[in-house]
């Protein structure tokens, strides 16, 4: 990372733009990026079955506070306070701005309003500051599916954008309509190793003379008719006409494995979606050598191994953030606010969609 040796700063900085409620103390002293503390709270919205924007805001006015508790000692030293200020949900964007303004203006110091997305395609830097610019941020969330080539700290262009669904939000209205729970990456990814993906292979879908951006909605829907004829209908049959226990024990086996195969068919048609859409990236952008995944789907270790082989394949580097730094957190916006493009205005207001 360029930074001047002579240069010190500390950032206090808030995200809150969905369901993590996070802080971040982050610090340059002496050419390095420390992280002070990194607080993050993930709400548990389980039994809602999805984000349920007020219930998530409500968790923020819980959280944010608290937060601050913990950290501040740490107040006194911090030279300015930045917070997300898009996009986001409403709610938890008002919360965090409305914290961080508050803040900046008790401790007379500068506040800085940030772009969720800048941070999240910046995010790949902080660990490691390797990666050269130009590079390609494959931004694949529960919120969020952006392929952007981040030309520099201030400077990105967005090469394509889910017209629809996210990749993770694929992976979670399937997983309520299996019973997995939300989130239900994870657990689709364990069921995958247990399944074949090739006995429900659908194939990467389309979009008519557009090769870069992404849809799922079409991906959604076959996997809902999947899910109606073999699971469903399947579990109310077996009812029917199996009372003998051997019977029930055998369909409940079947049963579980349709379940797999789906979760397996799932995994690797995304799988698909990311490779198809990386090799467009190197066939036309040959001057970029750097790649970064990001985002909740990037923990997917079947997805990571096939993406870094791919890379490997055409000679290109790409890198995966910690769990912690890909989902929703507060280290990228610090990181964003001290050498990215910011807002320097208490008057800064939220807005829900991306402006680029
Ligand atoms: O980045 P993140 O916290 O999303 C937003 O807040 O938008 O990531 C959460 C998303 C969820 O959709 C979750 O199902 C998905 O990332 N996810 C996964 C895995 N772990 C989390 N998807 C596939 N495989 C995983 N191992
Ligand atoms: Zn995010």
């Amino acid at each position: 990372m360029i930074v001047k040796d002579s240069v010190s700063m500390r950032v206090l900085a808030i995200e809150s733009s969905c369901d993590e409620s996070a802080m971040c103390v982050m610090e340059i002293a002496d050419g390095q990026i420390r992280i002070i503390s990194n607080l993050v709270a993930t709400h548990d919205m389980l039994s809602y079955k999805g984000v349920v924007p007020e219930v998530a805001a409500r968790q923020h006015l819980h959280m944010l506070p608290k937060m601050l508790q913990q950290i501040k000692h740490l107040l006194p030293s911090v030279s300015f306070i930045a917070a997300t200020c898009e996009p986001g949900l409403m709610g938890g964007l008002i919360m965090g701005m409305c914290v961080g303004k508050s803040l900046a203006v008790a401790l007379n110091k500068p506040f800085y309003a940030v772009d969720h997305i800048k941070a999240h395609a910046l995010s790949p830097l902080i660990e490691n500051p390797q990666i050269k610019f130009p590079y390609i941020c494959l931004l694949v969330s529960g919120g969020h599916t952006m392929l952007i080539k981040v030309q520099n700290f201030n400077d990105m262009q967005v090469l394509g954008r889910t017209k629809d669904d996210a990749m993770g939000e694929l992976f979670d209205k399937i997983g309520v309509q299996l019973d997995l729970g939300f989130p239900a990456g994870p657990k689709i990814e364990k069921y995958a190793l247990k399944g074949d993906s090739s006995r429900f292979k659908l194939p990467v879908p389309k979009i008519k003379n557009n090769q870069w951006d992404f849809s799922f909605s079409g991906l959604k829907t076959a996997f809902s008719k999947i899910i109606k004829e073999n699971v469903n209908d399947q579990s109310s049959q077996s009812s029917h006409v199996n009372n003998q226990a051997f019977q029930n024990s055998q369909a409940d086996d079947q049963a579980d494995q349709i379940r797999y195969d789906i979760a397996a068919s799932l995994q690797d048609v995304v799988k698909r979606v990311c490779m198809e859409k990386l090799i467009l990236c190197f066939e036309y952008h040959p001057d970029v050598q750097y790649y970064a995944v990001c985002g909740g789907v990037a923990s997917n270790l079947y997805i990571r191994q096939n993406m870094l082989e791919v890379a490997q394949k055409y000679g290109k580097n790409m890198y995966f953030p910690s769990h912690s730094l890909c989902t929703d957190n507060a280290a990228m916006i610090a990181f964003t606010a001290l050498f990215g493009d910011k807002i320097d205005d208490l008057n800064a207001s939220v807005k829900s969609s991306l402006r680029w």
